[in-house]
């Protein structure tokens, strides 16, 4: 008898401890399931131009701004998000010009923050 009552009290514990969790999953914690992107506050100065600064502007600096694109200031990124290209070339859209080039493709959250300055209307903040 003490063997069942102390195992229900082992079972009870659990079922106490896990319940506090169930809404901890990644999908209401993180808006892009499967990896650890922190979507939620997305602007230009603190997001976008640290992405660019690290993946693009070494060939699209004000200086070098390859194909005429400059992703290194604020109306540069004005201008390829505009257009349509920002999206179509990091996203690796077949009708883009794969961007890093030569490189590897952004990572999905990189991707998605971009996505959503875009949405955004590409604020300048
Ligand atoms: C290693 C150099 C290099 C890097 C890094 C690079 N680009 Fe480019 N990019 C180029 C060159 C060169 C062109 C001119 C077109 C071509 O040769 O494909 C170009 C063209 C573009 C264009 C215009 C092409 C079109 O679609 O019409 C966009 C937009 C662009 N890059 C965005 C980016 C972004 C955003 C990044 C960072 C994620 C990036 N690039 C990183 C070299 C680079």
């Amino acid at each position: 008898m003490r063997k069942i009552l102390s195992s229900i009290f082992i079972l009870g514990s659990f079922l106490l401890l896990f319940p506090s969790c169930y809404n901890d999953n990644e999908y209401d914690l993180y808006p892009f399931p499967g990896t650890k992107c922190d979507s939620t506050n997305v602007t230009y100065s603190q997001t976008i131009a640290p992405i660019m600064s690290a993946n693009c502007n070494v060939c699209h600096s004000s200086a070098i701004a390859s194909g005429g694109v400059v992703t290194e200031t604020y109306n540069g990124m004005l201008v390829i998000s505009n257009n349509g290209r920002l999206w179509l070339d990091v996203s690796w859209a077949s009708s883009g010009d794969p961007m890093p080039k030569g490189g590897s493709k952004l990572s999905a959250c990189d991707q998605g923050k971009i996505k959503k300055w875009i949405n955004l209307g590409s604020p300048n903040n």
